[in-house]
């Protein structure tokens, strides 16, 4: 059977019966595909690092970017990121609603470090979209939950371009009927001296200059903050070199390691997954990074990493953190 007949089995009206076992899907680390006003989001637990992991392998993503939260409320964002009075404002004017706001991370942040793809901020959305408020409401976790399309394809804005586009996983797309906005939300970046916009959506740059007065010229005004993280070759690099491909290991250095057989005498070894899965890989990899980026050890060497669907994205993400340092 291809995607598009297999996925009229995996859509469901989005009634109360649908919502409950999506939610109780989602609680158990599953995902699920549902509507926004914008477009069609394939959601996971955004606290869960092996259910983060596993929208990267269901939309064959070759790269980690950092992934949109969603939240019922702006007050449960809060929780997650510091709000500045300019986040503030315009959380009140246009939330719920197609803006995404790019804010620090909080200390106590409890949300995948892979859904900020190793940045210390996180993009936040309060979606307007009755059935995603309903499904934030019912399984109370933050959803983590990029456009539900394949890598490189078109965004989704009804049920079918989900099933057509992604198959397999999720088992259950929420149907609740076309999407009213039909592009994405807007990303606006408040981490940098002025706010910058990173993609155009579906509120305008006029609406929100309105509120908070000028932005940024993205490319201009912040050069050290790109599009997209991926455009910086050594973004978030560990501050100790990498060493790519190891075979061995010396007693000053940390190991990164992949799989069964991992070789003996390092000053420490972070296992990124020892039975060689690559979903539970990627689910640890950013707090793998963090954990051997010591200041005694002199280098972290890296075992080799299949480079195959989710690998893929690991040795991408593990090469930019290898390159020179600008
Ligand atoms: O309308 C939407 O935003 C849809 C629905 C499902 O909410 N979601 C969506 O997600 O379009 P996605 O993953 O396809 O696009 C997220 C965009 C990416 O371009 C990503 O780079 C940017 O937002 N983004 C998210 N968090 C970011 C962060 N911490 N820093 C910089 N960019 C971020
Ligand atoms: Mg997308």
């Amino acid at each position: 059977m291809t995607g598009v007949t297999d996925g009229a089995g995996r859509i469901r009206p989005a009634d109360d019966a649908a919502i409950a076992e999506a939610a109780e899907i989602l609680r158990g680390g599953g995902l699920v595909a549902f509507p926004t006003e914008t477009v069609y989001g394939l959601g996971a637990d955004a606290t869960n690092d092996q259910a983060v992991a596993a929208i990267f392998a269901a939309k064959e993503r070759p790269s980690f970017n950092p992934l949109i939260v969603h939240l019922a409320d702006a007050a449960a964002a809060a929780e997650l990121v510091a709000f500045t009075p300019e986040a503030r404002a315009l959380a009140a004017a246009f939330w719920p609603g197609a803006l995404t706001l790019v804010l620090p991370r909080r200390q106590d942040c409890r949300i995948s470090l892979l859904c900020s793809a190793g940045l210390d901020s996180l993009g936040v959305r309060v979606p307007a979209h009755p059935v995603a408020q309903r499904l934030l409401t019912a399984c109370g976790r933050p959803l983590a939950a990029p456009s539900a399309n394949r890598s490189g394809r078109i965004s989704p804005t009804t049920a079918a371009h989900v099933a057509e586009s992604l198959s397999g996983e999720p088992s259950l797309i929420l149907d609740g009927g076309p999407c009213a906005v039909g592009v994405e939300s807007t990303v606006l970046d408040l981490t940098g001296a002025q706010p910058a916009l990173l993609r155009p959506g579906g509120v305008t740059e006029a609406e929100i200059e309105a509120e908070i007065g000028a932005l940024a010229d993205a490319e201009a005004a912040a050069p050290k903050q790109p599009r997209s993280p991926g455009q910086l070759e050594s973004h978030y690099a560990p501050s100790r070199p990498l060493r790519l491909d190891a075979e061995s290991v010396g007693p000053r250095e940390g190991l990164l390691a992949f799989g069964p057989g991992a070789p003996e005498g390092a000053a420490a070894t972070v296992n990124l997954s020892p039975r060689g899965d690559l979903t539970e890989a990627a689910a640890r990899l950013f707090a793998a990074l963090h954990d051997l980026d010591r200041p005694e050890l002199e280098a972290i060497a890296v075992m080799p990493i299949p480079e195959e669907g989710l690998g893929r994205a690991i040795n991408d993400r593990l090469r930019r953190a290898a390159a020179p340092r600008s």
